[in-house]
């Protein structure tokens, strides 16, 4: 195993990746941010010093931190803010896990402004897990994009009377696109450093494409004009691969493609990725054509490394356009197998019902609710090290919570801070039912968890998943069997419907368990699962941790919501 160390120094910059100025954040003036690519076992080492305006924090998405909770980056959560002219060495070991992950900021809604980049992790059995051989590995990173700063969006959204999200003027893949700047009259533009994304691709070969949804807001459907493509990798878990011409990837998940170029009538084609505004509740689209992200896919005959192509020789492929009508949720999963048979997932001893609730009204702030909570994070005195201090206190108090189970309103703010505990490693359901019209992609830190259903109305019950099980039969083709579950680490509750996960609790400390859409996490949409408190008693808060909560609250909270 190696030491893979990163300086990254995060500025303020002005940029107009598809040629709208505007600020961004960015990482050593990159965007997106460098790719971090390890082996299993490797630990990696990121000195981050913030010269940026706002605070700031960085989360390594879909990472178990398993032993190191204090380096998951989740302010209010596990860590203090890093403050601006404040530095942070994030420091950990990425064992028990491969696969396609993203980094991005965990401080408001700062990952909007340029704060992301993609993580790949390769394990010794990669090739065999891998059931396609393929000849390259790149990553497609999509994002929506906004032409305005994302703090002053998120006061808008948050604003009272205020009906919805901010909607994305556009998108961009690898920090690509083109806009025609005459179409933009009220934007300073200037498109002639921008360029369509392309990728040049060995003819006759497999190719593997991984794609990252990093953006804060829509769901992306993908295809290749003429190609079919089978889907290999499921946020981290490999899979034996699946065909199909179209994929759907909701905000924070992941999906490898393989694709293989084995066209004979013509040599590139158009990769799409367009944004289903529908899934999002205001249909209004950002303007036309910019709901959608063009890559140009050139075959390049073996041994030759690039034949200059740009927007003189456009693809003339054709869509797909089925004409299928596009569902905000998650790819049926029933058709999905993991890799390695995973047996079935052991019965939980805690179950635990969620009303999700986005509450909008007039004169009020839009805010979201796990039942009676939304999440406000205390910047100054985190969940995890309030935790730490109270067991290693003599609180008695904290004492008492060592053997029990389930929702600590006692220690924590049972109104803005929503902590499930458990003790020992603990087998344990959560089951959304989602009271709001809009679909929110579920994510959970530090684990995968199985996705034991999801569906429309109200959740079944678990007779219901049990029937299912034994007769491997799908009630509404989207719910699937209890035996060899797909493991991933966000997953959709769809609009008035519900979503059923289980997860083992062994991972030491906090963990976040949110809504991926920037906007609503900031709004509230967050909770928090407290794991093996047996062994958090003998834990210490890192000193540079501590020495981050030691900083005026002023410069604490600059860049969250209001
Ligand atoms: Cu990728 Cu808490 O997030």
């Amino acid at each position: 195993p190696k030491v893979r160390e990163y300086k990254w120094s995060i500025v303020n910059r002005v940029g107009n990746p598809d040629g709208v100025y505007r600020p961004m954040l960015m990482i050593n003036g990159m965007f997106p941010g460098p790719l971090i690519e390890a082996n299993e076992g490797d630990t990696l080492v990121i000195e981050v010093d913030n010269q940026s305006d706002n605070a700031t924090s960085i989360h390594f998405h879909g990472i178990y931190q398993n032993g190191t909770n204090f380096m998951d980056g989740t302010t209010g959560i596990t860590q203090c803010p890093i403050a601006p002219n404040h530095k942070f060495r994030y420091e950990f070991t990425v064992t028990g896990q491969s696969g396609t992950y993203y980094y991005h900021g965990h401080h408001a809604v700062s990952a909007s402004d340029g704060l992301v980049g993609p993580l790949v992790i390769h394990s010794k059995n990669e090739k065999k897990l891998q059931r396609i051989p393929y000849v390259t590995d790149r990553v497609v990173m999509l994002q929506d994009w906004y032409h305005d700063l994302s703090s002053g969006l998120l006061i808008s959204a948050l604003e009272p009377g205020s009906e919805s999200s901010p909607i994305p003027n556009g998108a961009l893949m690898n920090g690509f696109n083109q806009r025609d700047c005459s179409q933009l009259p009220h934007r300073m533009c200037d498109n002639s450093t921008a360029t369509l994304p392309s990728l040049d691709l060995t003819a006759n070969a497999n190719h593997r494409l991984r794609f990252i949804n990093v953006g804060a807001f829509a769901w992306f459907q993908v295809e290749v004009d003429e190609h079919e493509f089978a889907i290999s990798e499921v946020d981290g878990t490999d899979i034996v691969p699946t065909y199909d011409t179209r994929m759907m990837i909701s905000p924070a998940q992941r999906y490898s493609m393989i694709l293989s170029t084995n066209h004979t009538n013509a040599d590139s084609f158009w990769l799409r990725a367009r944004m289903v505004a529908h899934c999002w509740k205001d249909p209004s689209l950002p303007g036309p054509g910019a709901d959608e992200i063009k890559a140009v896919i050139n075959y390049t005959p073996t041994g030759t490394t690039k034949k200059p192509k740009g927007l003189l020789a456009q693809p003339n492929s054709r869509s797909w356009n089925k004409g299928m009508a596009v569902e905000c949720r998650d790819m049926n999963m029933t058709s999905y197998v993991p890799a390695i048979y995973s047996p079935p997932p052991p019965v939980a001893a805690h179950s635990y019902y969620f009303r999700l609730n986005l509450e909008i009204g007039d004169w009020r702030l839009e805010r979201g609710f796990f039942n009676q909570s939304t999440f406000r994070p205390n910047l100054q005195n985190p969940t995890l090290h309030r935790t730490i201090d109270g067991l290693s206190s003599h609180n008695e108090t904290f004492n008492s919570m060592k053997n029990a189970d389930g929702v600590n309103g006692v220690c924590y703010d049972k109104k803005h801070d929503l902590v499930i505990q458990h003790t020992g490693v603990k087998v344990v359901d959560i089951i959304i039912q989602n009271f709001d019209e809009g679909n929110h992609p579920m994510h959970l830190h530090g684990h995968k968890f199985w996705v034991l259903g999801q569906g429309h109305g109200p959740f079944p019950g678990y007779e219901s998943l049990r029937m299912k099980a034994k007769g491997r039969g799908t009630l509404d083709g989207h719910e699937r069997a209890l035996d060899n579950l797909m493991r991933r680490d966000v997953a959709t509750a769809e609009g008035f419907g519900w979503l059923a996960l289980r997860f083992v609790a062994d991972n030491p400390g906090v963990w976040a368990f949110h809504c991926h859409m920037a906007w609503h996490s900031e709004a509230g949409l967050v909770m928090q699962f407290l794991s093996r408190i047996d062994k958090l008693t003998d834990w210490r808060i890192p000193e540079a941790n501590q020495q981050l909560c030691q900083v005026d609250i002023s410069e604490l909270k600059k860049g969250a919501a209001p």
